[in-house]
């Protein structure tokens, strides 16, 4: 798959005629919020597990020096907590172009605070886009991410941001409080 995901994005054309369709954020997503959204309520999404395995070559990095952001890998028991917007399926345009460095939409079914549920849309970067980078240990990912900077900023506040926003949420997540503790060391 090509570094740019946008042309296979428009592809997904499911919730085109929708007045609106809910979108799962679970990275950026929660804490830079940047688009016109119809509401916002935090919730979840079964079988997958936030982890810092994706690279950045256009928002938190460069083609020759990547950042590294999050993206989902599959875990069975897993629940992984983020926002959701309910936005106008028009959106997609501006979106697919900030999520374009690997990511693709998926249709997912959430569940609110409330226990309801909706079928909606999550940006995942799968293990066989080009931008992909992989498991590494804690210290070597905090590294990359104390040391990386792209068109969007220091890589180190993606995961500073994330880190306060799932905090602000209630959310418990090993692997981004890991990385926070040794990015701050
Ligand atoms: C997301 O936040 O849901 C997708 C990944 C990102 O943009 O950081």
């Amino acid at each position: 798959m090509s570094f740019d995901t946008t042309s296979d994005n428009r592809r997904m054309t499911h919730f085109d005629a929708h007045e609106s369709v809910w979108l799962f954020g679970y990275g950026s997503l929660i804490w830079k919020a940047d688009f016109d959204y119809l509401e916002r309520r935090p919730a979840s999404i079964g079988g997958w597990t936030r982890r810092f395995w994706q690279g950045s070559h256009d928002h938190r990095g460069t083609p020759d020096s990547p950042g590294r952001v999050a993206t989902l890998v599959p875990a069975a028991e897993a629940i992984c907590h983020g926002m959701a917007y309910r936005i106008s399926p028009s959106l997609f345009a501006q979106l697919d172009h900030r999520e374009k460095n690997g990511y693709l939409r998926v249709i997912t079914p959430m569940t609110f605070e409330d226990g309801r549920q909706a079928e909606g849309v999550v940006y995942l970067a799968g293990e066989d886009n080009a931008a992909y980078l992989g498991p590494a240990a804690p210290d070597a990912i905090a590294r990359q991410i104390a040391t990386s900077h792209g068109p969007s900023g220091p890589n180190r506040d993606y995961l500073l941001n994330l880190a306060q926003s799932l905090r602000e949420l209630g959310v418990d997540d090993d692997h981004v409080f890991a990385l926070e503790r040794e990015l701050l060391r």
